[in-house]
């Protein structure tokens, strides 16, 4: 069965050019930007034109088919955004399928079909996330969620956002509470955006409204993306995340976690060995372009947080929903067997 949404695709391959949905500009400008050289995907991705962890990852691979005979772009690319695992993740994915190749066009044929792979790949296991996660939800529930997990950020559907687009085609009537997530927006200016084109029900709340939101609304739960997930289920996501599971703690709300297996790296023990992206001040000294803020003030300015697996009621993959016992059940995934 084929599901479709009037979302836009976030990135394309065009063989001489990557294509890529200008996120920077929503929700005001709908644009669509060339990437021809290293050096545009570097920026893209730094700059978050383009941004969501599988997204990135996309991106990369086709940026390094598109470069193909300076294979060294790797380590170039690879430094463009830390937490996000998928970015390594893909670049590795392309590196192992040239291994045998006997000649730099087979090489380039190799490196462009793994990404258009790892791309045709995202689309099923983020439809599979959503699936799996709609047996979470029942009809007239409101959720929360923070930054942008959507179609947008993931090759098609997304992964926290997923389970709504298939909810509403089977008339399941969800309603999201979106948390606007300073400090560039990915909530108001993507996440709202999104779910209104892919016709869902959104209500927007600043970041600051979540408690009193959570107890006001009766929200039913909260879910949220991932960046990287350590081998103990403890979470990298979005700034803002940790906190949210805090107070779904503190109000009894399950608080989900869903991420595609390419987001799990079972090299680091725990949330504490994740590195965490640092910005630039200026994205907290302003808000879109207009300051708000002394010009000299100190920011401290993280991109990500932790939360500890002990705060996540479940984790979503497309093989299955973890709950609780993550390191056990995130091995079992590994070595191909079933969780939940
Ligand atoms: O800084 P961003 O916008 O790239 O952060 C994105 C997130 O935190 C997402 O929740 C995560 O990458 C998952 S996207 C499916």
């Amino acid at each position: 069965m084929t599901h479709s949404f009037a979302v836009p695709r976030s990135v394309e391959w065009k063989e001489t050019a990557i294509t890529i949905l200008n996120q920077q500009k929503l929700p005001d400008v709908t644009e669509y930007l060339e990437l021809t050289t290293k050096e545009d995907v570097f920026d893209a991705i730094v700059t978050l034109k383009v941004r969501g962890a599988p997204a990135i990852g996309i991106t990369a691979a086709f940026g390094l088919a598109l470069a193909a005979k300076d294979i060294d772009i790797k380590q170039y690319l690879n430094s463009s955004r830390p937490t996000a695992i998928n970015l390594s993740w893909a670049l590795e994915r392309l590196s192992h399928s040239i291994e045998n190749a006997i000649s730099v066009n087979e090489a380039k044929t190799n490196l462009v079909h793994e990404a258009i792979q790892i791309q045709v790949e995202d689309e099923e296991t983020c439809r599979m996330i959503g699936q799996n996660a709609l047996q979470l939800f029942k009809k007239g529930d409101r959720i929360m969620t923070i930054c942008n997990a959507g179609s947008i950020a993931t090759s098609r559907y997304g992964t926290a956002l997923a389970p709504f687009y298939l909810a509403k085609q089977k008339d399941l009537g969800l309603h999201i509470y979106a948390c606007e997530t300073r400090p560039v927006l990915q909530g108001s200016r993507l996440t709202a955006w999104e779910l209104m084109q892919g016709g869902i029900d959104v209500t927007l709340i600043t970041d600051s409204m979540a408690a009193h939101t959570m107890k006001e609304k009766q929200i039913s739960a909260v879910i949220v993306g991932a960046d990287r997930i350590a081998k103990n289920g403890d979470t990298a996501n979005k700034i803002g995340t940790y906190g949210l599971a805090i107070l779904a703690n503190a109000f009894d709300i399950p608080f989900f976690v869903a991420a595609p297996l390419s987001t799990f790296d079972t090299k680091v023990k725990s949330g504490a060995d994740i590195p965490i992206e640092e910005r630039d001040p200026e994205e907290v000294r302003q808000i879109s372009g207009v300051r708000t803020a002394p010009t000299d003030v100190p920011v401290f300015n993280p991109a990500f947080d932790i939360t500890p697996h002990d705060l996540i009621s479940g984790i979503i993959t497309e093989k299955g929903i973890m709950t609780g016992s993550y390191e056990e059940e995130i091995e079992q995934l590994f070595r191909g067997e079933k969780v939940h």
